[in-house]
C-alpha cells in the first residue's frame, strides 16, 4: 500500500455553478407566493373558525389584570374587556368596587356608566341596570348584567368570573 503524495498537485475541489438568474427568479416568487398564502390564510382561517372554537377560547380566560385600575377615582367607571367583550369597571363612592359584563342584555349594545343618573346607561334604547348590582332596573333590558367578582391590590385590580 503506498501512501498518498500530499505534495502532489491536487485536483480542483468541486465547485458549486452559480445560482442561474431563472432559478433565482423562481426561488424569489417560492417565497413571495408562500407569504402571500400565509397573508391570506391566516385571516381566512381565523374567519372560517367555528363559533364554538371562538367559545371556547373565550371560555378559556379566567380573569384579567387591570394595571394601575386600583387609582380609579371613586363615582367613575372604566371599560376594558374581559375574554373579547365589553366589561365595566366600578369605584363607587363608598369604597366598593363592582365588575360588570357591559353588553346590554336587550340586543347587545355596550352599556356605560352615568354618573349624574347614578346608574349603568344603554344608549340604545334607553336600557338602566343598577351600577353595584348590575339588576336591570328600567327600560327593555330582561335581565340583570353579569357580575364579575372584582380585587384590588396595589397596583391593580384583578377581575375574575364570579
Ligand atoms: S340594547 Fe340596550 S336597551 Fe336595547
Amino acid at each position: 500500500m503506498t501512501k498518498p503524495d500530499l505534495l502532489a498537485p491536487q485536483p480542483p475541489a468541486e465547485t458549486v455553478p452559480p445560482l442561474s438568474r431563472r432559478k433565482f427568479v423562481k426561488a424569489g416568487m417560492a417565497v413571495a407566493g408562500a407569504a402571500y398564502a400565509a397573508a391570506l390564510g391566516y385571516p381566512l382561517y381565523r374567519y372560517l373558525a367555528t363559533p364554538a372554537e371562538h367559545a371556547d377560547a373565550l371560555a378559556a380566560v379566567k380573569e384579567v389584570t387591570l394595571a394601575e385600575a386600583d387609582k380609579l377615582p371613586r363615582e367613575s367607571a372604566m371599560l376594558f374587556k374581559f375574554a373579547g367583550r365589553p366589561a365595566l369597571l366600578l369605584h363607587h363612592a363608598d369604597d366598593t368596587w363592582t365588575a360588570l359584563t357591559a353588553v346590554c342584555t336587550h340586543l347587545g349594545c355596550t352599556v356605560q356608566f352615568d354618573k349624574d343618573r347614578k346608574a349603568i346607561y344603554c344608549a340604545c334604547h334607553g336600557g338602566l341596570y343598577d351600577p353595584k348590582t348590575g339588576a336591570n332596573i328600567s327600560g327593555p333590558p330582561p335581565k340583570p348584567l353579569l357580575n364579575y367578582k372584582a380585587q384590588v391590590l396595589p397596583g391593580k385590580v384583578v377581575v375574575s368570573r364570579a
